[in-house]
């Protein structure tokens, strides 16, 4: 059954001894290299301190690895199935942090939201369609349809007081087109934007009568960390537009699992649904056991440790929003979710950002993969201490630029 506490973690405190894990669990420093990780092997034998890709450098939780442990000790890792535990664990999740009521049926499991990008392409797009993208974006928004089988109408954000939002304007405008589809990214990375429930309903609305499938990537939503903020899955905030709404979560993010391929669609409109899983058909594999093991782990036990970790992280970002509010050259977009800072750096006037601080010895991300070539995203999910030298060595990399 799912940890009462678990179900009270959007309000996390700041007190740390009200905390049902300690926080310097995250504190702990762990040596990555040598493990394969991707994050940490791009800079191998370098001194660079990697703060791209969104994975953490945290230990999971324990009752994740106790589980893992657990199911590694019997020796056999033959193809799996989803255990009715898994589907009904998951169920009480969404019910408890989004009070969305879910059928079990609804679950498509898959190894990552990526692939359910792709697949939500080929399952709902004819040749010559179009698929609308809000840049700046993930950047595998831009890479999950079939090539030159259909194009991107890409209408950027906007900014509306501190937050990037949608351009509704823009985006009915361009509705007009013939549009199939709009992939959602919410919450949004990289600018870390919980959207509203209006905004959401806006787009719903917009997309109805266009005639235009939903897809929502709401991979961060357990990862609001600005406690005025709340995740409404695009589904619940209109339910009305529910039969054009595929819903892709995972717990990868929030529970540091993204090496083991878990996550799923949410689909309630059965022929929608078979449309999904006809396009998996030979291409997906199925998922992996472990993953089906950590994930139920993770909502059945890991709200404690998130609840944690969600304070810790909001710590984290105030530590650099104060640091770069001292840096000038570099702006901090206010964030409400995600461990992934949005930075502009506009008016360092550099060329090659991202490449100028590596140089200097942190890993950031370019923003140019993302649809804004002059800003810079910092992933935060990592020990203060960590973040604190990363951060001085940015510093130092802005003070050596000519005056
Ligand atoms: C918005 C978004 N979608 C999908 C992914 C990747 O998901 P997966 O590893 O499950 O394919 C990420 C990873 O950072 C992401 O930020």
């Amino acid at each position: 059954m799912k940890d009462t506490l678990s179900q009270s973690s959007t309000e996390h405190t700041d007190f740390a001894s009200q905390l049902p894990v300690e926080k310097t669990v995250f504190d702990q420093v762990i040596d990555r290299k040598n493990t394969g990780s991707l994050k940490w092997e791009k800079y191998a034998g370098k001194d660079v301190l990697p703060m791209w890709v969104a994975d953490m450098d945290f230990a999971v939780a324990e009752p994740i690895q106790n589980a893992l442990i657990d199911r590694l000790s019997h020796p056999v890792y033959g193809y799996s199935v989803q255990s009715d535990d898994l589907k009904q664990t998951i169920a009480e999740h969404l019910k408890a942090e989004y009070g969305w009521t879910i059928d079990t049926d609804w679950l498509v499991f898959l190894p990552g939201v990526v692939t359910g990008l792709a697949v939500s392409c080929r399952a709902f797009c004819k040749d010559n369609d179009k698929i609308m993208v809000n840049p700046p974006i993930y950047h595998h928004f831009y890479d999950s349809h079939e090539g030159k089988r259909q194009s991107l109408v890409k209408i950027p954000l906007h900014k509306q007081g501190t937050r990037w939002t949608y351009d509704l304007d823009s985006m009915r405008v361009a509705c007009a087109n013939d549009l199939s589809m709009i992939m959602m990214c919410t919450p949004h990375n990289p600018t870390g934007t919980v959207f509203t429930q209006a905004e959401l309903l806006q787009v719903g609305n917009m997309c109805a009568e266009h005639d235009m499938m939903i897809i929502s990537d709401e991979i961060h939503c357990d990862l609001v960390i600005d406690k005025s903020s709340k995740h409404i899955p695009t589904a619940v905030a209109c339910p009305e537009h529910a039969d054009r709404i595929v819903t892709l979560m995972s717990a990868s993010k929030t529970w540091n699992l993204a090496g083991l391929n878990t996550s799923f669609a949410i689909i309630s409109n059965a022929s929608v649904r078979e449309r999904f899983v006809s396009a998996c058909q030979s291409i997906v594999p199925s998922t992996p056991p472990l993953a089906m093991v950590a994930t139920q782990a993770a909502y059945a036990a890991g709200g404690p440790w998130r609840q944690t970790l969600l304070s810790y992280l909001w710590d984290n970002y105030k530590i650099i929003e104060s640091e770069l509010n001292t840096i000038q050259g570099l702006r901090l977009e206010p964030l409400q979710a995600t461990y992934l800072a949005w930075v502009d750096a506009t008016d360092l006037g550099l060329e090659n950002t991202a490449a100028y601080f590596e140089q200097h010895g942190v890993g950031l991300s370019s923003g140019e993969q993302f649809g804004q070539a002059q800003y810079v995203r910092i992933n935060f999910a990592c020990p203060a201490s960590v973040l604190r030298e990363g951060l001085s060595r940015i510093r130092s990399a802005v003070e050596a630029l000519p005056g």
